[in-house]
């Protein structure tokens, strides 16, 4: 009977879209400093004693959530809950991506669905302003699944703020059946910084089981395949906004590859580095191709982000001469 349930259960989450990238970092200052100064990311809210910081464009509640790492000591949120166990995040890199839910009874029925097909979840949580789901992924990416539970999210998260999220529990009550992001967002724009990015739009992972990861991406995630190319799977939310959220990429190794921020056209992004280059900060490379042009930075941890515009050629990504695949992409 499982087998004949597991078949007809095609999808169990259904995101509308990569809502933010959340990083481990070796210090909250250092990180926080160079995405908001360098990058033009708002610093919307912090939470010192979890340690982390929470920086935007005014898209989501946070584009790029940044926590410091454990060195191996646990870390609790509200009421007790063990919300970082120090056998993660001992090192930097990705704590995981978070995929943006319709609503509570989407977020619900998923969980439902998931536990009755014996699909084990990490932790649930409640962030005050949003509602998690949380689990990884085949090669041991970390993967949120949320939805908004307060509009005006700014209006409870702002500054510094004490510990925010405690335990909670997907079935203890009605799920609100109403969409609650914002569909009107204020840009927040960083004027003093060399960079000033729209939003977060896609994250790329390394893989050497591109097969379990497009079935885990496909099947639980929810996403869709948007095309694939070169050996290379772009997967997309339901929101047509955006063209695709998330770029797995064979490889030797499986990792975290970079994110993604777009900026708002082409003079936007050569005036950025005009004032990067002014400002010192050093750009890792720069993509020139027909279906992009973009620049990549290593942040003081060494991993890499990408600011991009998006152009009208169609995608050859045979056609990419020596760029790697997971720059090109
Ligand atoms: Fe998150």
């Amino acid at each position: 009977m499982a087998a004949v349930q597991l078949e007809s259960r095609t999808r169990y989450f259904q995101p509308r879209r990569l809502g933010h990238v959340n990083l481990w970092v070796k210090s909250i200052p250092v990180s926080e400093d160079f995405y908001h100064t360098r990058c033009g990311l708002t610093v919307e809210f912090t939470e010192p004693d979890l340690v982390a910081s929470f920086l935007g464009t005014g898209a989501t509640p946070h584009d790029l959530g940044m926590i410091q790492v454990t060195n191996g000591v646990d870390r609790y949120g509200r009421n007790g809950l063990l919300q970082l166990p120090g056998t993660i995040g001992r090192d930097v890199g990705l704590n995981h991506l978070a995929w943006e839910l319709e609503n509570e009874a989407a977020l619900v029925e998923a969980y439902r669905n998931l536990k009755a097909d014996g699909i084990a979840t990490d932790i649930t949580v409640d962030h005050q302003v949003a509602h998690s789901v949380y689990i990884f992924d085949p090669d041991g990416n970390y993967n949120e699944y949320y939805c908004d539970t307060v509009k005006n999210w700014q209006s409870v998260l702002k500054g510094p703020m004490d510990l925010i999220t405690s335990h909670w529990d997907p079935l203890a009550e009605t799920p609100f059946t109403e969409g609650r992001y914002d569909e009107a967002p204020e840009w927040h724009v960083v004027d003093s910084a060399p960079l000033h990015p729209r939003r977060v739009t896609h994250a790329v992972l390394q893989t050497p089981k591109l097969d379990a990861l497009r079935d885990f991406y496909t099947r639980i995630s929810g996403l869709r395949v948007v095309t694939e190319e070169e050996g290379a799977c772009f997967l997309g939310g339901s929101l047509s906004g955006y063209p695709y959220n998330l770029v797995l990429v064979p490889a030797d190794k499986p990792g975290y590859h970079h994110v993604s921020f777009e900026l708002k056209d082409e003079a936007e992004l050569e005036k950025s580095l005009r004032r990067l280059h002014t400002a010192g900060v050093k750009v890792e490379g720069e993509t020139d191709l027909p279906w992009k042009r973009s620049l990549f930075l290593r942040d003081p941890d060494g991993l890499l982000s990408e600011w991009y515009v998006r152009r009208a050629a169609p995608r050859t990504l045979a056609a990419r001469g020596a760029l790697s695949l997971a720059r090109a992409v």
